[in-house]
């Protein structure tokens, strides 16, 4: 056996099968939220963990681990882990991305039309028996095709987001805080503006930003006081990007027309006034939520797990100068 690992929700049976011919596995199969000390205490002793959120990997966590040679994370957002404190005790971090671009993308477009198209409203209209004659101007929405989608992040799903708009005829523009190869913004037929452009001349605004210092309530009172009073966010990045309680006030004045969130500021909590607004669509997390990415983030995030325990450097490293170090 290579060694101990944790899983910290239960993960599909595939996947554990598949690891415990190579691997003592612990799992929590009830799975409950742990809490951080019950987590603590169940990664003693462990070599590895396979973190599931909400459980956040602290250095408080990574510290009493003293075993721990790598944290597979489920995912590609790593922002639920330390990973300068990993990096500092010598623990690799891995995710998964790519697997999930497409499905997020599937879901960011979906949470898009469902908004324009008030689909949530229209369901409700229909199974509270409402709909008793057709009318000109019943549950009106906004086109999609035509209009401007504001781009922030313009990484993996970014980019997928930017390559259904052209099916919607749309112009496409965006933000990011790095490079992106001049090549991909040709191809996709997008254009760079500076946040200011693209928070004011937006019908749609889509967020695909990681979660960083830099990110943290980047659409603030402010943000949305540039937004046109039509324009519709729509966020499945990471909640701290949004100010949720700017949000909610803008939504309140019709400073912006409506959201779709999949993703909260204090998740799971959602600012209770979110959850009795029409204009607004809910998901609880999840963007990669489908059978066949699910599968294929839990047999990644198992492969990079397995790698390093076999002291191979594996596919898909968050903090590469660990292994430089070694
Ligand atoms: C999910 O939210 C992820 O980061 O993969």
């Amino acid at each position: 056996m290579l060694g101990k690992i944790f899983i910290t929700r239960h993960l599909f049976q595939e996947t554990v099968k598949r690891l415990r011919a190579e691997v003592e596995v612990e799992e929590n199969t009830e799975d409950r939220i742990l809490s951080k000390p019950e987590l603590i205490q169940r990664l003693m002793g462990m070599d590895g963990v396979i973190p599931l959120l909400p459980n956040v990997v602290d250095r408080e966590v990574l510290q009493s681990a003293s075993n721990l040679r790598v944290v597979a994370n489920f995912g590609v957002g790593v922002d639920h882990i330390d990973v300068r404190a990993a990096t500092e005790l010598g623990i690799v971090v891995t995710n998964t991305p790519g697997v999930l671009t497409e499905t997020t993308a599937d879901l960011a477009w979906s949470l898009l039309m469902a908004a324009a198209r008030r689909i949530v409203e229209a369901d409700n209209f229909m199974r509270s028996r409402q709909f008793t004659a057709w009318g000109p101007k019943m549950l009106l929405g906004h086109d999609v095709f035509g209009k401007t989608l504001g781009i922030i992040g313009l990484g993996r799903i970014g980019q997928a987001i930017a390559r259904r708009a052209r099916g919607f005829n749309m112009r496409v523009i965006f933000t990011d805080a790095g490079r992106v190869k001049d090549d991909v913004v040709r191809e996709l037929g997008a254009t760079r503006v500076r946040l200011e452009e693209l928070l004011r001349t937006s019908d749609y605004i889509s967020l695909h930003a990681p979660l960083t210092p830099q990110t943290t309530h980047l659409l603030n009172d402010q943000a949305f006081e540039m937004m046109k009073p039509s324009c519709i966010v729509i966020n499945t990045s990471r909640g701290p990007v949004i100010d949720e309680k700017a949000l909610v006030r803008a939504l309140k004045n019709g400073r912006i027309s409506g959201a779709a969130l999949d993703v909260f500021e204090h998740e799971p909590k959602v600012e209770p006034e979110l959850l009795e607004m029409n204009n607004v669509v809910l998901a609880p997390h999840i963007g990669s939520g489908s059978y066949e990415t699910r599968l294929k983030m839990s047999e990644m995030a198992a492969d990079n797990l397995l790698s390093v325990l076999k002291g191979q450097r594996p596919p898909n490293i968050v903090n590469p100068d660990v292994w430089g170090n070694r």
